[in-house]
């Protein structure tokens, strides 16, 4: 089954090709960062009317890369929130007259279950077991969620104040840094000293699964303050050593939650999702404490790992930030169509069951 997808949440238009579920034909991806760099951000307008002007080009080459035309495709999905409204009403809007004059299904698909299901890409059938704990970490996004089987997501923790990307983003901007801030941050942090700078771990509470960074962001924007103020002027080697420092403690809270909510839920697997996935530290640190067996607690004590999961991360980069690719993998495994009806664009659209 051939579905193609097509995301506008945020700021890329994209459109793919993938046949069931797994089978990456096309994978277009129009980024608008080089728009949103002069603002430092994302200005909805802006990205609207960008996406309005590259969906047709975007989907037209998806089509042709894939080697296929709109008679060859079985369902069209698309991102239905969560996400900006004005970016989203140009995807859902395209999708739905798209599905409507071919006479095609239409699946509209939650852009959080969109990158859970990149981890499913390109890899043979049945790999995956269940049940199966995944951190999908964005910048609009910050949830551990338990999956066991597919189109079972249970919530349970996530950011009560800032989500992970977010959090990176703001401090690039403190240590002037690019747009977006994740890669920029990684990489002067390639060159810094993780623990010359001890900053917040915020673990909230022995049972809790929810996530906080505000703290450690109060803590950014102090010390950055009071090196302007000390040497007025950042230098390179603490704008290395505050990334590398700021890095460090959110890639240990990061895996420690995830791998103590994997441990109380027996997860086969752990995976991460999203764009902050794309992290490299963030991924060696989890195949490390995996190896190692350990994990650390509300009170930043090692506890040792009795399970030994199997840890997964998109192997492409291009399909942990915003893709189609993926919307397109989420349809094929939700399949819930909505035939001969509009997608509607939900900015607060949710994904999860009760517990
Ligand atoms: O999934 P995504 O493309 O969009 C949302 O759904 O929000 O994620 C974008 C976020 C940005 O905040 C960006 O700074 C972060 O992912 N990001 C990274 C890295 N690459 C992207 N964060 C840390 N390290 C990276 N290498
Ligand atoms: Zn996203």
């Amino acid at each position: 089954m051939k579905i193609l997808g097509i995301e506008t949440s945020c700021d890329e238009t994209a459109a793919a090709v993938v046949e069931n579920g797994r089978n990456v034909l096309s994978n277009v991806i129009a980024s608008q960062i080089d728009l949103h760099k002069e603002t430092g951000g994302v200005v909805p307008e802006v990205a609207a009317r960008e996406h309005a002007i590259r969906i047709i080009p975007v989907v037209d080459e998806a089509l042709k890369k894939a080697g296929t035309t709109l008679a060859g495709i079985d369902a069209i999905a698309v991102t239905a929130g969560p996400g900006l409204v004005s970016s989203l009403i140009t995807g859902t809007t395209s999708a739905s007259v798209l599905a409507m004059s071919l006479n095609k299904p239409l699946i509209p698909v939650n852009h959080i279950a969109g990158h859970i299901y990149a981890n499913w890409l390109d890899l043979p059938a049945d790999t995956i077991q269940f049940p199966i704990v995944i951190l999908t970490v964005s910048g609009g996004h910050n949830d551990l969620v338990l999956m066991k089987e597919h189109g079972n997501f249970e919530l349970l923790g996530e950011t009560l104040d800032d989500a992970a990307g977010e959090a990176f983003d703001k401090v690039a901007r403190l240590l002037g840094l690019g747009y977006p801030g994740g890669p920029h941050v990684s990489r002067r942090a390639e060159v810094g000293n993780p623990n010359r700078f001890d900053l917040p771990r915020v673990y909230l509470d022995k049972k809790s699964f929810n996530f906080s960074f505000s703290g450690l962001k109060t803590a950014m924007l102090n010390l950055t303050k009071n090196e302007h103020e000390q040497n007025g002027t950042l230098t390179e080697e603490f704008v290395a050593d505050a990334a590398a420092s700021f890095q460090e403690t959110v890639c240990d809270i990061l895996s420690d939650k995830l791998l103590k909510a994997a441990e109380l839920h027996n997860a086969k697997e752990v995976h991460i999702a999203g764009g902050v996935s794309a992290n490299k530290r963030l991924r060696f640190m989890m195949e490390e404490k995996i190896t190692s067996k350990y994990y650390k607690d509300h009170k930043n004590k090692i506890q040792i790992l009795k399970n030994s999961p199997v840890l997964r991360y998109t192997a492409d980069i291009k399909y942990c930030t915003d893709n189609a690719a993926m919307i397109a993998g989420a349809a094929y495994f939700l399949n819930k169509t909505v035939d001969n009806e509009m997608a509607k664009a939900d900015p607060t659209l949710t994904l999860y069951q009760k517990a």
